[in-house]
């Protein structure tokens, strides 16, 4: 059985039905096994935190992140720190988005676009049902958007009924989303773990390596917008087809590093094929591999999805964390697979729009190793 606990208090500033009662309560949940121990939260159905093992077989926490709910709830500082984040992951150009004629207006709140949906009432900011299993490896987390009472939806179309299974599998944290619709609705999640394989509390990862599978990566415009361009990687501070220090390039002189203050750009993981619509698992494919050279921990990311961002912390410096270490700028990488930002303002883009006939399903592992 999964060990369950309190995860302390937390007030909704603005609970999607008059009936969510306050202060909530939230839970924090520990999987493990003998090759790993991951904490959840029901508050977004979020990482908490993920001992792994060094080459001597030391125990560190990886990710970033908060040692009570009311740390999380509201995001204060916008780090979403281990979020399961939705329903519209990341920035959507306008604020708007076209399903079938009918324009949808989500909050514009980063200048005139929507990022990750709305700080305090999206799916990271939501108590999700947690469903416990007889086995201690093993949970699901439930939330539906959308069901009948007012403002629940999101200012999306659709009953949304979202689920998030979290495995452990040796030394795999593999989670499994999935979300059925009532209608056409859009539809793009991801979990928002920053990992620092040296310990969370451990400073810059500018010396963690890093390898992307990744050919291409999508430039993105002064707004931090993707501008539809598909750009090869080769030749530019985004070339990560072999393993180099995430440091290395991170103050290059390149219009899009300023851009982004450092890596917040999605790429383009290799071999993405567009699901076949019937609804069925889909293979995840090798997007990311991660190395602390000094201890000898490592984490390859598989997943389902076509892009992945690369997001190097760079605004997360005096953030106060776990056992009240304070996060320097660079202090840890989030790799977030999901469906490419700005999807809806570039009809080449993978598809995000899911119905009742394709349901949306992805599959995200973090397979850590040493070396
Ligand atoms: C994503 C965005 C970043 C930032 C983080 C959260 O990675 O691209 O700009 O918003 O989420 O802070």
């Amino acid at each position: 059985m999964v060990d369950t606990s309190s995860f302390g208090s937390y007030e909704p500033i603005m609970p999607l039905s008059s009936s969510v009662q306050k202060p909530q309560e939230a839970l924090l949940f520990t999987l493990s096994n003998p090759a790993m121990t991951v904490r959840l939260t029901d508050l977004g159905a979020a990482i908490v935190g993920i001992d792994v093992p060094d080459r001597d077989g030391a125990f560190e926490d990886v990710v970033l992140g908060f040692d009570d709910a009311a740390s999380y709830y509201p995001d204060g500082q916008g780090t979403y720190f281990g979020a399961t984040v939705g329903p519209s992951a990341n920035r959507i150009e306008g604020a708007t988005v076209s399903i079938d004629g009918a324009v949808y207006r989500l909050p514009a709140n980063e200048g005139s676009n929507n990022l990750h949906t709305d700080r305090v009432r999206g799916l990271h900011a939501q108590r999700w049902q947690a469903e416990v299993y007889e086995s201690a490896d093993r949970i699901r987390f439930a939330y539906t958007l959308g069901a009948g009472v007012p403002g629940s939806d999101l200012e999306l179309p659709g009953e949304r009924a979202f689920t998030v299974a979290y495995e452990l599998d040796g030394a795999c944290l593999r989670m499994t989303f999935d979300a059925q619709t009532t209608a056409a609705t859009f539809i793009n999640l991801t979990n928002h773990s920053y990992f620092n394989l040296a310990g969370q509390a451990s400073g810059s990862v500018a010396d963690q390596e890093l390898q992307l599978f990744a050919e291409r990566f999508l430039p993105i415009d002064d707004a931090s917008i993707p501008t539809g361009e598909l750009r090869s990687v080769a030749g530019t501070a985004f070339d990560f087809r072999t393993p180099k220090a995430i440091g290395r390039d991170i103050e290059a002189k390149d219009e899009q590093i300023a851009r982004g203050s450092g890596y917040d750009h999605c790429f383009c993981i290799d071999g993405y094929e567009p699901d076949d619509g019937t609804g069925q698992l889909p293979e995840p494919r090798l997007a990311a591999r991660a190395l602390d050279p000094a201890s000898g921990r490592g984490m390859e990311l598989w997943t389902s999805l076509p892009g992945l961002q690369l997001y190097t912390g760079n605004f997360i410096g005096g953030v106060v964390g776990k056992g009240g270490h304070t996060y320097e700028n660079r202090g840890g990488f989030a790799l977030e697979p999901q469906f490419y930002p700005a999807t809806p303002s570039h009809p080449a883009f993978p598809n995000a729009i899911f119905t009742p006939e394709r349901p949306y399903r992805a599959v995200t592992e973090y397979r850590f190793f040493t070396a």
